[in-house]
């Protein structure tokens, strides 16, 4: 049996066991996949740990996403790039880094709209940002709008991907700032956390911003309808709840481990299951 999990601090509630399981058992992979709750001071022994064991794979979340590089032996472009990895591959006793969380918020958006020549907004500068934005120009966006409270991360992660070869404008979440670059795009993301439970009532975008020619997505996926995806739905908006991409990173992982197609819908109805039961307050 080959085994696989995920490290993270805390990772109680997360939904990747059962999506991951109930995709080995339908595709009859004889896998297990668990997860370990692993503070800050023990992840190189953790990683060590994984390896010595020889664990076929595992993902890896807050807040370990960029403090694991130094514990692995070799990086793909996509993690290298946006510097932090989020799914591990063991390779004949060689752990390989990927990200698979800016391509699966692709995955989730391409499914409403094309990216190509497209001009986005995205709220948000910090990690989830960076791996969207990196994915985006790898799409061949036009431009990206990028809203966030600190200025200056904003300017830094703009400077970043212009390094890359984009096309980055920095703003802060002033009403003003916001108006002016939602005008000008056809797709809106949250990146930030605001809006995210018990703070259900925000929202990171004042509604009469949004258009009925719009796709918005929220990365917060509890709620799994937040107020964000609420107001653009109501101003007549395609909306793209948090738990596709959610989704979509977890099935590219399985993607990457198994070399099989992920059954994507499975996977959805058990993460929506189980998000419904316990998640979701
Ligand atoms: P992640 O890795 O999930 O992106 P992060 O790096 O902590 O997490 O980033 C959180 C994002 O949410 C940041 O853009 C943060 O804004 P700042 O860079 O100004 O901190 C944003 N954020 C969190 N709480 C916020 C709030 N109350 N209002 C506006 N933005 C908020």
């Amino acid at each position: 049996m080959k085994v696989y999990g995920l490290i993270g601090c805390p990772v109680e509630h997360s939904v990747s066991p059962i999506m991951q399981n109930a995709a080995f058992s339908v595709l009859g992979i004889d896998a297990l996949y668990c997860s370990f709750n692993v503070p800050e001071d023990n992840l190189g022994d953790a990683v060590q740990g994984m390896k010595a064991l020889g664990m076929s794979g595992f993902n890896v979340t807050i807040p370990h996403k960029e403090s694991i590089i130094p514990f692995l032996d070799f990086l793909k472009e996509d993690a290298a790039g946006i510097g932090a990895v989020n799914t591990v591959e063991n390779v004949d006793g060689r752990l390989v880094g990927h990200n698979t969380d800016g391509r699966g918020a692709v995955m989730a958006l391409e499914k409403k709209t094309r990216l190509d020549g497209s001009r986005i907004l995205v709220l948000g500068a910090g990690g989830a940002s960076r791996a969207l934005c990196h994915a985006l120009l790898d799409e061949g966006v036009d431009s990206i709008y990028l809203a966030n409270r600190s200025l200056k991360r904003a300017e830094n992660l703009c400077r970043e991907l212009r390094k890359a070869g984009g096309n980055c404008t920095p703003s802060g979440l002033s009403k003003r700032e916001l108006a002016e670059s939602a005008e000008d795009v056809s797709v809106v993301v949250n990146c930030t956390s605001v809006g995210l439970y018990p703070q259900a009532d925000e929202t990171p975008l004042p509604g009469k911003l949004f258009k009925s020619d719009m796709v918005v997505m929220d990365i917060v996926y509890n709620p799994l309808e937040t107020r964000f995806l609420r107001d653009a739905r109501e101003a007549g908006a395609q909306t793209i709840a948090g738990v596709e991409m959610l989704v979509w990173q977890g099935a590219l992982a399985f993607e990457i481990w198994t070399k099989k197609k992920a059954p994507f819908e499975l996977m959805r109805d058990e993460a929506l299951k189980a998000l419904g039961d316990g998640g979701v307050k």
